[in-house]
This record gives structure tokens, sequence and C-alpha cells, in this order.
């Protein structure tokens, strides 16, 4: 039974779960105890309305409000001791240096979209607090300079509103689920529609500040170049507590086209996948075709279905002579296609339901929950037909009803900027990420394990196609199948076997940085950077 993550982290972590439930509860209750003391000790009589524990009555509305992937409800997982949600930068501070001095975990959390749940639960002994964002999240956009400071807890949907608002002109290249948090995306690298033309969100950012260990609070200049590039893509929660991104805007035309073009099986939808991985990272860097592949039903017949969706930064008259010249087999027609602003395409591309409008993207919560379990790839070559039809069978396999492959082109920008500029390696030579995802209702989860055994088949039978040593994978698409740290004591060999995957070389650069501001390993998690425990310096290993 998959009802809980439990199942699949190794043994380690189930006895750890068992030791857990036999802690004394005094020793808890101390930790507790000293914890809060030293939160009101500064007489800083604010602290008190966003400290909750769970004697408060709105403990678990607070905890369970961002939680996006309703796989970690579960009462069996383990919740933490105290949640604060900061009014200020100097209550981040509080935290960090009463936690540390009370034996307590760190967990941050932002908008709490994290694949695994690691913003809010820990599958660790040690008791935790969470450091929730969502009140460090002001934006204040400068139109001049085109930059804007944003606060962690700043959600996507928020920011691009706020952005549209000064100017119809102006965007910023990042994901596309309005909810999803600035803390976690931009410090773990950030891809949406504009990244062909624009790179990663973690690419277009120029300036941080953040809390480190000892409660410092830096910003680029006085954390160095080191530390500033590892929170643009190596993940924010092992160096510290991130308060704010300073973030270069881009331009955006005044109006852009999207268009969803549709082919099943009996469509050549097999020819049209195998062209698009020739074309897609190749083509105009203002025009970004994605591809959806799930199993679809037509005339009352099981097929596949490829979904060719996309954002053009241009006029539907410009579009469909481009699309003649570079992907005529797809026979994209005009009335294909919708001309928008740019904020209304972030509105189409994001998920919520037909017929919202702009002011929806700050709604805070526009998604169902549901159960969830993704993972991800990287291609390097275009996968043959016979392969891509080895790919369609299991899409009609038991549990393949919600499963589903996404597949981003790269190319453009990403391929210009270096493997080692940021942590987030897979530039040049990836032509496009895949990322496999399943989903399960409330009354299905009975029945989970149909749907996590599917994408982990899927998985498998991807290997000889995607890209290998290390097979990549991108950390905001968080998978624990990939590998955990050990509670408190991360061996560098160990938790190399994931770092590989999710930063290649750069992870020995992570790890050298960690070692510099984290040396004592205060901020660690399940796939926490290891610090570099030896005298080797990451430039020579
Ligand atoms: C519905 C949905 C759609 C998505 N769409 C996209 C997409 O289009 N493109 C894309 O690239 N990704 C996408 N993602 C993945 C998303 O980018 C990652 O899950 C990201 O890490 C979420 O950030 P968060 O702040 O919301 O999450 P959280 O769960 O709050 O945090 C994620 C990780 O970052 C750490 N963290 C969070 N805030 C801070 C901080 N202030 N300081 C230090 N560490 C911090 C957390 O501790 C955790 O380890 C999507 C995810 C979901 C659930
Ligand atoms: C939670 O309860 C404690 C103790 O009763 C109280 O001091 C605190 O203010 C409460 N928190 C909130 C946010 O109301
Ligand atoms: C207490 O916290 C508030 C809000 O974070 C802040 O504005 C104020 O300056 C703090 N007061 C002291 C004494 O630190
Ligand atoms: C998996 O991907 C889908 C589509 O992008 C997303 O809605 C879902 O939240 C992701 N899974 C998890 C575990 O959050
Ligand atoms: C903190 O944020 C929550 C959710 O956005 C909000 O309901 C609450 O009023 C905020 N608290 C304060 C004190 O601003
Ligand atoms: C194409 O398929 C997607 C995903 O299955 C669906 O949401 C959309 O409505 C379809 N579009 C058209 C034009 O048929
Ligand atoms: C499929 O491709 C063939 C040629 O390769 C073409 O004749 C046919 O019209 C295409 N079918 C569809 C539905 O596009
Ligand atoms: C953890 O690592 C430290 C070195 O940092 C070592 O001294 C200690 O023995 C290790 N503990 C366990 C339980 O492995």
């Amino acid at each position: 039974m998959e009802t809980t993550p439990s199942t699949k982290v190794p043994r380690i972590f189930l006895c750890s779960l068992v030791l857990i439930f036999s802690m004394p509860w005094s020793t808890k209750a101390q930790i507790h105890e000293g914890f809060l003391r030293c939160l009101h000790s500064q007489n800083n009589d604010s602290i008190s309305q966003v400290i909750y524990t769970p004697t408060n009555t709105s403990y678990n509305s607070v905890l369970q409000s961002s939680i996006q992937n309703i796989r970690f409800l579960s009462p069996m997982e383990r919740k933490p001791l105290v949640i604060v949600t900061p009014l200020s930068n100097f209550h981040v501070q509080l935290v960090v240096n009463c936690a540390k001095s009370n034996d307590l975990q760190i967990r941050v959390r932002s908008g709490g979209h994290d694949y695994e749940g690691l913003s809010y639960l820990s599958y660790y002994l040690q008791p935790f607090v969470i450091v929730d964002m969502r009140n460090l999240s002001r934006i204040s956009i400068d139109t001049e300079s085109k930059t804007a400071w944003i606060g962690a807890g700043v959600g996507l949907g928020k920011l691009y509103h706020a952005i549209a608002e000064k100017s119809p002109n102006l965007g910023f290249p990042a994901g596309t689920c309005p909810t999803v948090g600035a803390g976690g995306h931009i410090s773990g690298g950030g891809e949406g529609t504009l990244t062909r033309k624009y790179g990663l969100a973690a690419d277009n950012v120029i300036d941080a500040k953040i809390v480190k260990a000892d409660g410092a609070i830096l910003d680029r200049k006085s954390m160095g170049e080191d530390l500033f590039w590892a929170i643009r893509g190596g993940g924010g929660a092992s160096f510290g507590v991130i308060l704010a991104y300073r973030i270069q805007l881009v331009s955006v035309p005044s109006i852009v086209t999207v268009f969803s073009v549709n082919r099943s099986l009996e469509q050549n939808a097999t020819k049209l996948v195998h062209l698009w991985q020739h074309i897609g990272y190749r083509l105009d860097r203002d025009l970004l075709i994605r591809v959806f592949i799930t199993q679809a039903r037509s005339g009352g017949k099981l097929t596949v279905q490829a979904a060719f969706q996309s954002l053009y930064l241009g006029t539907v008259a410009k579009l469909v002579p481009l699309m003649q010249e570079s992907f005529p087999e797809l026979g994209l027609r005009r009335e294909d296609c919708t001309e928008l602003s740019w904020i209304e395409s972030a509105v189409y591309f994001s998920d919520l339901p037909s017929g919202s409008t702009v002011d929806d993207l700050v709604r805070s919560s526009p998604y169902p929950k549901n159960y969830y379990k993704n993972k991800s790839d990287y291609v390097v070559e275009p996968i043959s037909e016979v392969a891509l039809e080895g790919l369609w069978k299991r899409f009609f396999e038991e549990g393949a009803e919600a499963g589903m492959l996404i597949l981003s082109p790269s190319g453009g920008r990403m391929f210009e900027i270096s493997d080692s500029e940021t942590p987030y390696p897979h530039r040049a030579g990836n032509i496009y990420q895949i990322q496999h995802i399943t989903s399960w209702t409330e009354e299905e989860n009975a029945n989970s394990q149909r749907f996590i055994d599917w994408i982990r088949r899927l998985y498998k039978y991807m290997a000889p196609f995607v890209s290998k040593y290390p097979r990549a994978a991108y950390l905001n698409y968080r998978d624990l199948d990939l590998g955990t740290n050990r509670e408190g004591n991360t061996s560098f060999a160990q938790a190399s076997v994931w770092g590989m995957k999710y930063f290649k070389k750069n992870f020995y650069r992570l790890a050298h940085v960690k070692q510099e501001v984290d040396p004592s390993n205060f901020f660690r998690y399940e796939q926490s950077i290891p610090p570099f425990l030896s005298s080797l310096k990451w430039r020579n290993a």
C-alpha cells in the first residue's frame, strides 16, 4: 500500500519512524518550550501572532493550506512541532537562531509545491519547525530598470499579475502554475513558456537576500558569488532561508498567440512526435511547442493522443507562415490560433478552469488537490518511431488512465548558457525534457499502487532512450526514488547518487559552497547538499 510515502523510503527511515513514535513526549515538550521561550525572549510582540503549535485551532489549516499533493496529508506523516509564518526578516532570523539553540530542524516553505512534500514534512527523527514564507511576499517593481524585488513567499500568478499591471510589455520567465512559490521555484531553476527565449527563472536573478545558519542576513555582495551561484538552481534549503530575490524582467510583445492541436495515433501522432523531436528545439526562439502525451478515446476506441501546445511571441499573421515553413506536417490552421496579451497567455497555460480571468491568477489555491507521483528525464537524441510505439503500449496498460508525459523542448537561450553557469546543468545537447506524471483521486487511493507501479514501469522502459551516466533529473521535479540522505549524516558518496542526476559536476561545487556556509549541516533534509568533507577543492575534484 502506498498511502504513505514510507513504503518507498529506505528502511533506515522506517526505523526512524518507529523511533519517532517512541520518542519520549517530555523531550519533545522541553524542546518545544525552550524554542517558544527563545522566540519570545526578544520581547517582539508581533511574533506571537505567527506561532502555531498543535494546540492552536488554526494549526491544521495553516499546515494544510498550501499542501499541493494530498499524498502527504495522511495523519501517519510526521507533523511539525511548530509552524511560524514570519512577518519580517527579523522573525526569520529569530526562528533560525532559536531552532538551532533548541536542537530543532527547519523546513522552509514558500509555495508548498515540492513534489515530495519536503517543505513541510520530515522523515527524520529530530523534531522540526516549518518556516512558512507566505507573509513575506512583497513585490516591488521598478519599471525604469525593469527589475523587481520579490519576497520568497510570492506566488508566480501574483508576480505575473503585478508585472502586467505595471506594463503589458514586461514579463518574467518562470513556471506555469500560479500557486508555485518563488522561494522554491527560483532556487530550483524554474522553467516555463519563456524558457527558450530567456532561460530559467534562476538565469534572471540579479540579487538575493538570505538568512544563513548563523542567523546573519546576506545580500549578493556580502554572500559572495559562490553562494549566490548555489541558490540559483541548487535549491535554497541546503544553504539557508531565502528572504527575497531581485529579478530581471524581460520584454514581451503586446500580442502573443497560443494554440493547442491534438493528434491521435490514427492521425499520425507517431510520425508527428518523431518529427517534433528533430525540430522543437531548433525552432525560432519566439516559438515554443510542448507536447502532452495521454491516453484518449476516439469514437469509443482507446488511443494515444499527442497535444501540441504552443506559445508564440508574436501575431497569428506571423505564426502561420512560420509554422508552414518549420513544421507544415502539423497542419496548423489559422482558426486553431488565438491572439492574447502575455498575461492572458499565463491564464491559458495555468490549468485554471476554462473561463478563468487574469484576476484568477492571484487566487491562492485554484487547484483541485490530487494525489501525484511525477518523475523527469532529459533526452539527448531523438527517440525512434519503434521505441515511441513501445511507449504508446504503456499507455494501454493497467494504471495508465491518468498517465501523462510532458515533452518540453530546449534550445534557444538554454543552449547559450554553459552547464556550470548555474547549478542547473541540463543545457546544450539536451533537446527536450520529459516529465512523467500520474495522479489519482481520493476514491482511487485504495488502489494507488497501480498508478505508482505504472509510472515506475514507464520510467524503466524509458531508460535506454534518455540521458545516461548519469540519467539526469530536474531538481524542481523532486523524486525520492532517486535516493535520499541518511538522518543527520550525509555521506558525500551516497548523496552523489542523486546529486549527480540533478546537478552533474556542479554537485561538487554545491558541496563545496555548503562546506563554506553551513559546515555543521544545520540546513539538512532528505535531498540536501552535504558539506564536502574533504581537503580537495571542488575545482580539483
Ligand atoms: C502544480 C505544479 C505545477 C508546477 N509547474 C512547474 C513549472 O511550470 N515549471 C517548473 O519549473 N516547475 C514547476 N513545478 C515545480 C516547482 O517549481 C517546484 O515544486 C518548486 O520547488 C516549488 O516551489 P514552492 O516554493 O512552491 O515549494 P515548497 O514546497 O515551498 O519548496 C520547495 C523546496 O524549496 C525549499 N524552499 C522553499 N522556499 C524556500 C526559501 N524561501 N528558502 C530556502 N528554501 C526554500 C523547500 O524547503 C523545498 O525544499 C510545479 C509544481 C506543481 C505542484
Ligand atoms: C497559539 O497559541 C499560543 C498559546 O496559546 C498563543 O500564544 C499564540 O498567540 C497562538 N497563535 C496564534 C497565531 O494565534
Ligand atoms: C518586532 O517585529 C516587527 C514585525 O516583524 C518589527 O516591525 C519590529 O521592528 C520588531 N521589533 C523589535 C523590537 O525588534
Ligand atoms: C505533477 O505534474 C502535474 C502537471 O504539471 C502537476 O499538476 C502536479 O502537481 C505534479 N505532481 C506533484 C507531485 O506535485
Ligand atoms: C499571513 O498570511 C496569511 C495567508 O496569506 C493571511 O491570511 C494572514 O492574514 C497573514 N498574517 C498577517 C499577520 O499578515
Ligand atoms: C486536446 O487535448 C487536451 C488534453 O487531452 C484537451 O484538454 C483539449 O481540450 C483538446 N483540445 C482540442 C482542441 O481538442
Ligand atoms: C497522415 O500522413 C499522411 C502522409 O504521411 C497523409 O496523407 C495523411 O493525410 C495524414 N493524416 C492526417 C489525419 O493528418
Ligand atoms: C556523522 O558524521 C560525523 C562526522 O561529521 C561522525 O563523527 C559521526 O560518527 C557520524 N555519525 C553517524 C551516526 O554516522
